[in-house]
């Protein structure tokens, strides 16, 4: 009677070669390769999203046509997005970015003096964001803003002859509504800006 030991070296062998060093270093260079393309698709998808949430400062604010003050009536505060809404008669829309450019405080709407105040270090604004007086060493910077009218114009800061950080022109024309770009923001370049 056979022995298992001699049945077992009576079966065919079914050898498994270990890789050769050549095909070892395949290995490795696609493995290096796939997490390459894995991390450069991950860099894109990041790049792709959004930075920020609608409503969210550093990201879009869209405000309701309806809520938009008249012209030269008291300029509308927006904290979460740290802008002012502020409409000038025969002018248009301004959106100013409500920190001040002496040294970051938050100037306030005085409706008495019909104008922005800084309760830091006394610095005051015009309607339209204007330097007037005090140690700020420019006018107030704006935020990007797109208008939609009711009549379905459109009107954006920067192009088609409107300034960067505007005024829009609103020539009468109901508003729809409006978007504010918070995470796009013009510096006044002096004193004399508006
Ligand atoms: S921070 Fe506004 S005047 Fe100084």
């Amino acid at each position: 009677m056979a022995t298992a030991s001699a049945a077992q070296a009576n079966m065919p062998s079914v050898g498994v070669d270990a890789p050769s060093r050549r095909e070892f270093l395949y290995y490795i260079w696609g493995a290096s390769i796939a997490l390459l393309l894995g991390e450069a698709a991950a860099g894109l998808v990041w790049f792709a999203l959004p930075r920020f949430k609608e409503g969210e400062f550093g990201g879009v604010f869209n405000i309701a046509g309806d809520t938009v003050p008249a012209p030269n009536k008291i300029p509308m505060s927006v904290p979460a997005g740290r802008f002012w809404l502020s409409n000038v008669e025969d002018r248009g829309l301004y959106v100013l970015y409500g920190v001040c450019t002496h040294l970051g405080c938050l100037p306030k709407w005085v409706e008495t003096n019909n104008r922005f105040e800084c309760p830091c270090h006394g610095s005051k604004f015009e309607r339209t964001g204007k330097y007037i007086e005090g140690p700020a060493p420019r006018s107030m910077d704006k935020f990007e803003a797109t208008v939609t009218f009711d009549d379905g114009t459109v009107a954006t800061t920067g192009v088609e002859g409107i300034p960067d950080g505007g005024p829009i022109p609103l020539e009468g024309r109901t508003i729809a509504s409006v978007a504010i770009n918070t995470g796009s923001r013009y510096k006044s370049a002096d004193r004399l800006d508006e």
